[in-house]
């Protein structure tokens, strides 16, 4: 069984990008688990002088949660031709203690524009790499509205497919990763 953490970057009750993440969580095969953060919220903001002895609570439990999974799925709104500060916020709390480094992650963004939040995506991906996270994939949904349905369920078969096909490399990075070693 493998255990992958979701991270929305929106705390909007009904963002779009939660959806996509939601609808994931479904779409993955028996063999995997994924669970969504709620706590993005929760975090303070980062100050390297909070992050001297012993972290907040809540950035502890982010570490934790980060450590402990296989993979990381990212899915991030555009704001302001960047990721959302909240997501940053709680991705400079994993610099120092490192979990990020070397972990499989997922990198999506979604935006109702057809541009799709790349601006967002590529900021997000420079801030993972800086981490040293292994980025198995990178996509952004554009026109995110017209791809979900009344119950932020997504219609759009395309994108659907492309998802799957992304959990899917996402467990095989992991799986020929434990392979090798
Ligand atoms: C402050 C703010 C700035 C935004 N800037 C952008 C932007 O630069 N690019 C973009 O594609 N959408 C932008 N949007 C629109 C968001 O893509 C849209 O609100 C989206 O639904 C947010 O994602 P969510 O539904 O997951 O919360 C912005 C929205 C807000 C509130």
């Amino acid at each position: 069984m493998k255990n992958f953490l979701a991270i929305s970057g929106s705390l909007k009750s009904t963002s779009t990008n939660t959806s996509i993440l939601r609808f994931m969580i479904k779409l993955a095969n028996p063999s995997v688990k994924i669970d969504l953060y709620s706590d993005l919220d929760a975090l303070p903001h980062f100050s390297p002088e909070r992050d001297s002895d012993k972290a907040p609570e809540a950035v502890e439990k982010l570490r934790k949660l980060v450590k402990n999974a296989d993979g990381i799925i990212f899915c991030t709104p555009e704001y302001a031709f960047n990721l959302p500060g909240v997501l940053k916020n709680a991705l400079d709390w994993c610099v120092s203690s490192g979990e990020l480094n070397e972990k499989p992650v997922l990198v999506l963004s979604a935006s109702p524009l057809n541009t799709g939040g790349e601006k967002a995506l590529a900021s997000l991906q420079m801030t993972l790499t800086a981490l040293g996270t292994k980025q198995v994939a990178a996509y952004s949904i554009a026109n995110v509205n017209s791809k979900l349905n009344s119950n932020k369920e997504i219609t759009d078969e395309e994108t659907i497919s492309v998802l799957k096909n992304l959990l899917q490399k996402l467990s095989d990075h992991i799986e020929n990763y434990i392979a090798e070693y």
